[in-house]
């Protein structure tokens, strides 16, 4: 259906901001280039899909320790910054929460809140789809499993962009003191926030998250206050950004496909497929971190301890080596093992809500709209690293 235009790209310039509005061309100029380049003062940057894996599957070399990313939270993220042995009993015990059956649980609160939001702009024929849909959906979500009521929604998108971009909350350069300095404030106050949540479900438990989380045991000992809002933070974190972006990337696709768009409003049993397909064509999450522990080498590059080490999931996904007809767009994949949502032991917790989330959002959206473009003259701009559009303009024609 849709193929990456030709490489023209310089791969070093796949750390510039505009290389997330069309990534595929430039995945592939770094790969042919070098599976594996180290650059001065960025850090080992793995585009090859042999390599990734290998960084992936040896977290004893590749460290996800705190020194991976920094988000000014004072203890390791749980279970995102914590390595093996300790990072499998945090596993253990989050697993079944998100476990399909448990997510499956959701489809009627999913749907009915994807259609709350279609209802409040169906009838203008025209949305800013960040702000009206792909923001607030994911958001309240995870208000709703942590049984909080939607009135704390603008509260909580404060919180994880006040972590995420702080600089653009208080209109500063990315990395000014000021924006680290409110990025600190930031994460204090989320762990205060959860900290009084905890307080209050401390005295009586709810059908909710936290209160699951107080109950729970790891090899028979109880989670301790840290750990739960260690789980917590993260869980702001990682929730809330990775399905806007997917949304983004999703739809931005769609308005922008007209084939795939009807395709999918014409027979909605695509729609998982599709979902699939798009997460490994767009892959909203560019890439992870890890932290090389030794000296190594890697694809005959020496690696030296401390070293970043950037595996681009992107690159991976659109790697004809691995998949003959990587740099096509299809909607019929038997088979579609991408890692949009990572690879080894720290793969997405998440990925059966968050796979939940965007099929509902998908399934319902096509029902009511099937047909929508990109308001003429706008030109959507993504931003790095995780790839959302914050302002997306959008002229559409509902059915009801
Ligand atoms: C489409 C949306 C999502 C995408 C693309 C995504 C992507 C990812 C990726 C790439 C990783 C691996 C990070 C690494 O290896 O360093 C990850 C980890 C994680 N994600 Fe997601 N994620 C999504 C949604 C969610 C949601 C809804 C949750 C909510 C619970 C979540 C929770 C987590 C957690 C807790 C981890 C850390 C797992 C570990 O370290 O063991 N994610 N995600």
């Amino acid at each position: 259906m849709d193929s990456a235009g030709p490489v023209t790209v310089d791969p070093l310039s796949s750390m510039a901001p505009d290389m997330a509005a069309h990534p595929q061309p430039v995945y592939r100029a770094m790969r042919e280039a070098t599976p594996v380049l180290a650059v001065e003062g960025v850090g080992v940057i793995v585009s090859g899909k042999a390599e990734a894996d290998e960084v992936l599957r040896r977290p004893d070399v590749f460290s996800s320790n705190v020194d991976a990313v920094d988000l000014k939270n004072a203890r390791p993220l749980i279970p995102l910054q914590i390595d093996p042995p300790e990072h499998k009993k945090f596993r253990k015990l989050l697993d079944p929460l998100f476990a399909p059956r448990e997510v499956a649980r959701l489809e009627g609160q999913l749907t009915a809140s994807a259609n709350e939001l279609i209802d409040a702009f169906v009838d203008r024929g025209e949305v800013d789809f960040a702000t009206e849909f792909s923001v607030p959906f994911p958001t309240r979500v995870f208000l709703g499993l942590l049984g909080l009521p939607v009135e704390d929604l603008p509260r909580l998108l404060t919180l994880k962009d006040g972590i995420i971009r702080p600089h653009l909350v208080i209109g500063e350069t990315f990395g000014s003191q000021a924006s680290l300095d409110y990025q600190q404030q930031t994460a204090d106050a989320i762990y205060a926030t959860f900290d009084e949540m905890l307080d209050q479900r401390a005295v009586e438990r709810h059908d909710d998250l936290l209160s699951r989380f107080l109950d729970a045991t790891v090899d028979g000992a109880r989670l301790s206050r840290e750990d739960i809002l260690d789980i917590c933070f993260l869980f702001l974190i990682a929730g809330l950004d990775t399905v806007t972006a997917s949304l983004d990337c999703i739809f931005a696709h769609l308005a922008t496909h007209p084939e795939h768009r009807r395709a999918l409003a014409e027979d909605p049993s695509l729609v998982p497929a599709a979902v699939e397909e798009l997460l490994r064509w767009e892959t909203p999450v560019m890439g992870v971190v890890r932290v090389a522990v030794a000296d190594t080498e890697l694809g005959g590059c020496p690696v030296h301890k401390d070293d970043r080490v950037m595996i681009m999931l992107g690159s991976v996904n659109t790697d004809q080596a691995d998949l003959p007809d990587a740099e096509t767009v299809r909607f019929d994949r038997d088979v579609n093992r991408h890692v949009a949502f990572g690879g080894g032991v720290h793969r997405c917790l998440g990925s059966h809500l968050a796979r939940q989330e965007l099929r509902i959002a998908v399934r319902e959206w096509h029902r009511r709209i099937p047909e929508y473009r990109v308001a003429d003259g706008h030109e959507l701009v993504y931003t790095p690293a995780i790839r959302s559009i914050d302002h997306f303009p959008m002229v559409f024609t509902a059915t009801g």
